[in-house]
């Protein structure tokens, strides 16, 4: 069987912060979404926080407006979102979980936990017209909620793996590698459509593009991070690459 091709979400939050760092409106979210679309992004993914430390609502307006690709709104599961997300009517809503003390989203989304004030929110969002999906560990407990909860997709936190191989930590590379591989096969076989996201680069992306069950992977700071060497348009082609040489490994 064929391997499915396989998408690439660009995040553009750090466009955001660093046009934040001077206040103006430069560097612009939007022209970076427009342009990683022009260079083969197949979508957008957009985290407004609650503390708004990068994106800002003005950016969702704009994006729900000018996008000629699918909007990915990344979201905490707040009444304050999901009322935002009724209005800018994304093509999808990923939720995560969300602390204001931390420096990215650490961890996946606790379904498990969490499944009786999910259950509604996740109603009232496909109810808005978006495709949920939960951002979660690659475990069997919170895939198998996912499934029960109702979600159509579901997104693999790739962080623990990305960090081990950060850190050259072989043994703890392949057992988290290991784990996102069995998560994709089990998520897939219930049902879910399986994306991935959190720190991958070339070398990550081009990895787990080998394991046919990912249908989309969602990247940011990297490419944001490479585009200062390279420029946005070729650190996506070179991600896009990546991602395909992974994918014909399949
Ligand atoms: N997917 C989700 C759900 C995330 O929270 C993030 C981080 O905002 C990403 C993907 C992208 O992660 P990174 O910026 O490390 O590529």
């Amino acid at each position: 069987m064929m391997a499915e091709r396989l998408r690439l979400g660009v995040n553009i939050d750090h466009v955001a912060t660093v046009r934040n760092a001077r206040g103006g409106a430069l560097p612009d979210p939007v022209r970076a979404a427009l342009l990683a679309i022009a260079a083969g992004a197949d979508g957008i993914t957009a985290h407004l926080r609650e503390d708004r430390r990068h994106i800002r609502d003005t950016d969702m307006a704009r994006l729900s407006g000018e996008l000629t690709k699918p909007l990915n709104f990344e979201m905490a599961a707040t009444d304050e979102m999901i009322a935002l997300a009724e209005r800018f009517r994304p093509h999808a809503a990923c939720l995560v979980p969300e602390k204001r003390e931390e420096r990215t989203t650490e961890g996946g989304l606790d379904v498990v936990g969490q499944q009786a004030a999910l259950g509604p929110r996740i109603a009232r969002l496909q109810a808005a017209g978006c495709r949920v999906s939960l951002f979660i560990e690659p475990d069997a407990a919170p895939i198998a909620m996912a499934a029960k909860l109702g979600a159509p997709v579901v997104e693999l936190h790739t962080g623990s793996w990305c960090h081990a191989v950060a850190d050259g930590d072989g043994a703890k590379a392949e057992a988290e590698f290991r784990r996102l591989k069995h998560g994709a096969e089990r998520a897939a076989e219930l049902g879910l459509e399986v994306h991935a996201g959190h720190g991958l680069d070339f070398d990550t992306a081009r990895k787990l593009a080998g394991v046919p069950d990912f249908a989309e992977f969602n990247i940011g700071h990297f490419l944001i991070g490479e585009a200062i060497f390279v420029g946005l348009e070729a650190a996506i082609r070179q991600m896009r690459k990546a991602m395909d040489e992974g994918r014909a490994s399949a």
